[in-house]
C-alpha cells in the first residue's frame, strides 16, 4: 500500500494548535493518531487543542495523561482517548488498559506510540513532531491510503493554513512507499 507523506513547518505553538483544529472535525470513532517525537515536542499541546476543538470548549481542562496513562472524553459524537504511554512497561499493559478495543470504538490520540509494539494499528495516522534549533517544529504526517482524502484539508495546506494564520506554516508533499 502507498502511504502519503506531508511535511509542515510549525513556527510556533499556535500553528500546532491550528493544525489540530483543522483535523478535529474530520475525525470519527476508529481513528487513531500516533503522536511521535521527543519529550517537549508538542504532542500534548496538539492533543489538547484537538480535544478542545472536538468538545467545542476552548477552555476545557485537558491534563497531560503522563501519570494516569489515559484520559477519556466524550464529545457527544465520539469518545476520545488521550494516552501517554511513556510509562507503559509492555504492550500487554496497553491491552489491559483497553487500548486495543478503543482503537476501534473511539478517537485515539496516542503519545509515545512506540510502546505499543504489535498493538499498533496498521491504518493509523502518524504525526512526528521534531523540535528544530530555532524552537519551531517540523511535523511529518504519514498517511495510509484510508486517510488521504481527509487530509485534503491540509494538502495545498501551505495556502489554507496561511489563510487562517498568515506565515504560520509551510508545507511540502511527497509520495512515499511502504517498506
Ligand atoms: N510549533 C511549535 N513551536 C514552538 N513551541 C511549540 C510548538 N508546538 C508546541 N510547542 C510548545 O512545546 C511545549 C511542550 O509541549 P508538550 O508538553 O505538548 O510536549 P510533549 O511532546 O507532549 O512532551 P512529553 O513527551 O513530555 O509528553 C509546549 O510549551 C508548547 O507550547
Ligand atoms: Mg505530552
Amino acid at each position: 500500500m502507498t502511504d502519503a507523506s506531508l511535511t509542515l513547518t510549525l513556527p510556533d505553538a499556535e500553528a500546532t494548535a491550528l493544525l489540530a483544529r483543522k483535523l478535529a472535525p474530520g475525525l470519527a470513532a476508529g481513528d487513531v493518531l500516533l503522536l511521535e517525537g521527543p519529550i517537549g515536542a508538542g504532542k500534548s499541546h496538539f492533543a489538547r487543542a484537538l480535544i478542545r476543538a472536538r468538545l467545542q470548549a476552548p477552555d476545557a481542562e485537558v491534563p497531560s495523561p503522563t501519570f494516569t496513562l489515559v484520559q477519556t472524553y466524550d464529545d457527544g459524537k465520539a469518545e476520545i482517548w488521550h494516552a501517554d504511554l511513556y510509562r507503559l512497561g509492555h504492550p500487554d499493559e496497553g491491552a489491559e488498559l483497553g487500548l486495543d478495543q478503543a482503537f476501534t470504538t473511539a478517537i485515539c490520540l496516542i503519545e509515545w506510540p512506540e510502546r505499543l509494539g504489535d498493538l499498533t494499528p496498521p491504518d493509523a495516522l502518524h504525526l512526528r513532531f521534531e523540535p528544530l534549533a530555532d524552537d519551531s517544529r517540523r511535523l511529518q504526517i504519514t498517511a495510509p491510503e484510508s486517510w488521504q482524502r481527509r487530509l485534503a484539508v491540509l494538502s495545498g495546506s501551505g495556502e489554507s493554513l496561511a489563510e487562517d494564520a498568515p506565515d504560520s506554516a509551510q508545507t511540502q508533499t511527497a509520495p512515499s512507499q511502504d517498506a
